[in-house]
């Protein structure tokens, strides 16, 4: 299985390349972040955090940044009494901000107002129009301004009572237009379009493919890619041509260009990104219009794409209008940032919608982030246990003694040699849910070792030998959580940081092949990382606060500490069945 996604990979040209190119889709300004743009952002930053630590050798790189043209945020900025500009900037500040404190490392964050992706995109529509891709014809056709797209009639629905028409997909009303146009030959690029989305693992989940063959099936329009200067005036004009200007789809996708430098030769270094992180709601763009446009200006299209779900607030889709949205910031204050991303990704699948709701948030938080990883570093750090605060190394043969005599030993030891090939076999599809699962499980694993081996009826410091079996038992539990702490460090960066910290793990042994180094895979010569080391003093032991619950009338309120208990996820409903 392993062997196969490899080859996969290999197949897209992702290893051949030094470079690793990994987008997101840039944010439209016309409303602050939700925590359904920060998935997005979430989703590419873990998947680039786990290229950096698997293969060190290749150069990452994450480009993320704002979709700033077009009515729609014309309209925002106007609503707002705000001048267009000072608005974009405030927004896509806004982004910027979320995006830091989410610990989203990027490379580069773009801004389709910028004069460097400006001229990326004159240049990009030059090389459509010499090569003959564009042409100018009269256009009529419903607008919808909210998804910035023209639909045909079968894309609609009409509310017979105010005879008004909705996008049948999103369900935001749309407009008659009637005005000349620059085309783009789409209709030219069906069969090219095709090929390129057969290919293996290209779209996934796999699901998404198939819905790009559906649309495939049908011929494929011409698109129109200019808007008239005097109706969409927020936007780049068309070269060589004032009274027109670029569709604001033709910009944004342009954007993935600009970040690595078009039309400058250096781009190619970077060129195609291996991986495009989006949501659903764009496939269309990014899986029809894009590879097009790609096609016709004689360059690559991405290595793959990834399409993930969205979010719904208890079962209803986020809309300012039903006030549902929920704002990263404000959900941070009640789960801390690494909480939230824990949750996003723990909880999310991308073939399906998943539901965003407290109660959930705050059981799986609780169980997993407080119960299961942080109270057993607690306990391993317990000065009743542990009173020189050490990371202590494990004598050989007590260890041969609590494996050969103890099941927990045995399958804590069976679970961490389990852990690296398991989990880079989930990070290579970006199921990020089953890694956090497997990393729970050797947790457990780990707690369960703990309970079974009694470590509190050995006296600290006692000369009979105790001494030597707590150190070895302390080590274990340590080894267990060195590891996990080093898996888990895509997901939860800061957590797994802190972790490390605490335990004394030099940054140089942080890498993916140290999850080799530890009494399971090297039980008979020198366990874990060899020599006993002092713990940092410096950092706290309490990893994660319990999430308190909030009451009504007596404020806020600490609910009692659980032992640690696996929480049950709905496993089946959950499992990746489609990629
Ligand atoms: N500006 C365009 C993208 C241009 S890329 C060349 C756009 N912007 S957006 O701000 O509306 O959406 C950005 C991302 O957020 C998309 O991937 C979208 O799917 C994602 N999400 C928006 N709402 C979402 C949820 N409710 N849940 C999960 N992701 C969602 O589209």
């Amino acid at each position: 299985m392993l062997l196969r996604r490899i080859k996969c990979l290999r197949y897209l040209g992702i290893r051949c390349n030094s470079s690793h190119y990994v987008t997101t889709p840039i944010f439209y300004v016309n409303a602050a972040p939700h925590i359904g743009h920060l998935y997005s952002a979430v989703i590419a930053d873990a998947h680039c955090r786990y290229q950096r630590l698997r293969y060190p050798e290749q150069h990452v790189r994450l480009c993320t940044g704002t979709d700033e043209h077009g009515t729609k945020i014309q309209q925002a900025a106007s609503l707002h009494g705000i001048p267009v500009a000072k608005y974009c900037d405030d927004i896509s500040q806004r982004y910027r901000e979320v995006f830091r404190s989410a610990s989203i490392q990027p490379e580069d964050f773009i801004r389709t107002t910028e004069d460097r992706h400006k001229r990326a995109v004159a240049n990009f529509w030059r090389t459509l129009y010499t090569r003959g891709h564009i042409y100018s014809a009269a256009y009529s056709g419903w607008y919808c301004v909210s998804d910035e797209t023209f639909l045909t009639d079968s894309q609609l629905r009409l509310d017979e009572a105010s005879g008004t028409r909705y996008s049948l997909e999103s369900g935001h009303p749309v407009e008659w237009t009637e005005e000349t146009n620059y085309m783009f030959r789409l209709s030219q690029f069906q069969d090219d379009v095709g090929h390129w989305v057969k290919a293996e693992a290209r779209i996934r989940p796999a699901k998404f493919e198939k819905i790009l063959l559906d649309t495939l099936s049908e011929p494929l329009p011409d698109v129109s890619v200019s808007r008239p200067s005097n109706r969409v005036h927020w936007a780049i004009p068309v070269p060589d041509d004032e009274s027109q200007t670029v569709y604001v789809w033709l910009d944004a996708l342009v954007n993935y260009l600009s970040s690595v430098g078009y039309p400058e030769e250096q781009f190619s270094a970077h060129w195609p990104p291996a991986q495009q992180v989006i949501g659903k709601d764009i496939l269309k763009f990014h899986g029809i219009y894009w590879p097009a446009f790609l096609l016709a200006a004689g360059l690559k299209p991405p290595g793959q794409l990834y399409v993930h779900s969205h979010w719904t607030v208890d079962g209803q889709k986020m809309s300012k209008s039903k006030h549902n949205v929920v704002d990263p910031v404000q959900a941070a204050r009640q789960y801390t940032m690494e909480g939230l991303r824990y949750f996003l990704l723990r909880e999310g699948v991308a073939h399906s919608d998943g539901n965003y709701s407290h109660v959930k948030a705050q059981r799986i938080l609780n169980s997993e982030l407080a119960d299961t990883l942080g109270n057993l570093l607690s306990r391993a750090c317990a000065k009743s246990l542990n009173p020189g605060q050490i990371y202590p190394s494990a004598s050989a043969e007590h260890l041969a003694d609590l494996l050969r005599s103890l099941d927990a030993a045995k399958r804590l030891q069976d679970s961490l040699l389990q852990l690296s090939e398991r989990c880079a076999s989930h990070y290579e599809c970006n199921h990020f849910h089953l890694v956090a699962d497997t990393a729970m499980a050797a947790l457990h694993a780990a707690n369960n070792f703990f309970e079974s081996s009694k470590p509190w009826t050995l006296k600290a410091g006692a000369p009979d030998g105790n001494q030597a079996r707590l150190e070895t038992i302390i080590a274990m539990t340590m080894d267990a959580l060195r590891l996990s702490g080093i898996v888990l460090q895509p997901i939860i960066p800061q957590l797994a940081n802190r972790l490390l910290d605490k335990l004394s793990v030099p940054a140089a042994q942080r890498g993916w092949n140290y999850l080799a180094e530890s009494f399971a895979t090297k039980p008979n010569s020198s366990p874990g990382l060899g020599e006993s080391r002092q713990l940092d003093g410096q950092t706290s032991a309490l990893l994660f606060q319990r999430i308190l619950e909030e009451t009504a009338v007596t404020g806020v309120k600490e609910q009692k500490p659980q032992p640690a208990k696996r929480s049950k996820s709905k496993k089946k409903e959950r499992r990746e069945t489609t990629s």
